[in-house]
């Protein structure tokens, strides 16, 4: 059993959870992720640590409630069990002196940037973070990249906050204004998709952390497969990180959505056996 110990709502329908796992905080590396199981019926997601401090033996997990098992994990409250946590899972973000790295991430995948961002800091690299989100209260941990960042673009659909547009605009600009060695980029198929598009004519390595569908995380399943170069390759095993100019991200969007009926379904039951119970929704 892992023990909630703070939980935080930092954006509409996402929230932070710190957790005590003490083995999982000693081990965990920028770009890992873990696998967790509510309670013992509970279906397995896979959750990025975007944050662990091996002093207290906790790792941090941002979420977005977007179907069953993440609705179910923002009911609990601190002093709450987790029944299962697995991890740290996943290679580790290859983390050296690039140069100028550009981290350029869209929603709830900023969560999976924090660490890399600090990584790569420690590794002496110069740091440009492009955040996107529709409005601003979903940039997700602005202040928290600022400080850890040499320059900070925050970029809203609305311009409610920093410049008004799409990520790959502001990443353009910053292209074509000084050397960059690096992209990584976190968020939404179509915005990695169109990143790794933008940086292919630049011939800058970029790199992607793929979200398919996972069940155990450890390479047996299956159920995670992408096609990388051609070749088929576990996420979870083999990733999450991918050449983002290799991924066959049509094929990954297919996928993703084949389960789309069943996890409404899912949701909408968790829905109304919660009403029945009396129970408030978070
Ligand atoms: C390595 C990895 C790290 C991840 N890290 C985070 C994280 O730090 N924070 C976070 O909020 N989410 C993260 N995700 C996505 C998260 O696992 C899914 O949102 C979660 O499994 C959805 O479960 P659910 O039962 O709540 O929703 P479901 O009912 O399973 O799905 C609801 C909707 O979300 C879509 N969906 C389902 N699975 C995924 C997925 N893997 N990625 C994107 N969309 C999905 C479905 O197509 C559907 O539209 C990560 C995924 C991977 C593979
Ligand atoms: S989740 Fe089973 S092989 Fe990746």
């Amino acid at each position: 059993m892992f023990e909630i110990l703070q939980k935080k709502k930092i954006a509409p329908l996402v929230d932070e959870l710190t957790i005590s796992a003490p083995y999982i905080a000693g081990h965990a590396k920028a770009g890992n992720f873990v696998v967790l199981r509510i309670h013992e019926k509970g279906e397995r997601i896979p959750l990025t640590i975007a944050d662990a401090d091996r002093q207290q033996g906790t790792i941090t997990l941002l979420f977005q409630k977007i179907g069953k098992t993440t609705v179910e994990l923002g009911m609990l409250k601190p002093g709450d069990p987790i029944k299962d946590i697995a991890g740290p899972l996943g290679h580790a973000t290859p983390v050296t002196k690039y140069g100028h790295c550009v981290l350029v991430g869209g929603g709830i995948g900023s969560a999976t940037l924090y660490p890399i961002l600090k990584a790569l800091k420690d590794a002496e690299n110069k740091t440009t973070v492009i955040l996107g989100a529709r409005t601003k209260e979903l940039l997700v941990w602005e202040d928290k990249f600022r400080e850890h960042s040499n320059e900070m673009l925050p970029t809203t659909d609305d311009g409610s906050s920093g410049r008004k547009g799409l990520v790959t605009e502001v990443l353009k600009e910053v292209i074509e204004r000084e050397q960059v060695d690096l992209v990584i980029a976190v968020g939404p198929i179509r915005m990695m998709k169109a990143v790794s598009e933008l940086t292919r004519p630049y011939k800058i390595k970029t790199i992607v952390s793929l979200n398919p569908v996972m069940v155990e995380g450890t390479g047996m399943c299956g159920a995670c497969r992408v096609n990388i170069a051609g070749k088929t390759r576990f996420a979870c095993a083999d990733g999450p990180e991918f050449d983002g100019h290799e991924v066959d991200f049509h094929e990954l969007e297919n996928r993703l959505n084949f389960y789309k009926d069943e996890e409404g379904q899912a949701l909408h039951l968790f829905i109304r056996k919660t009403k029945r119970k009396g129970m408030k929704l978070a």
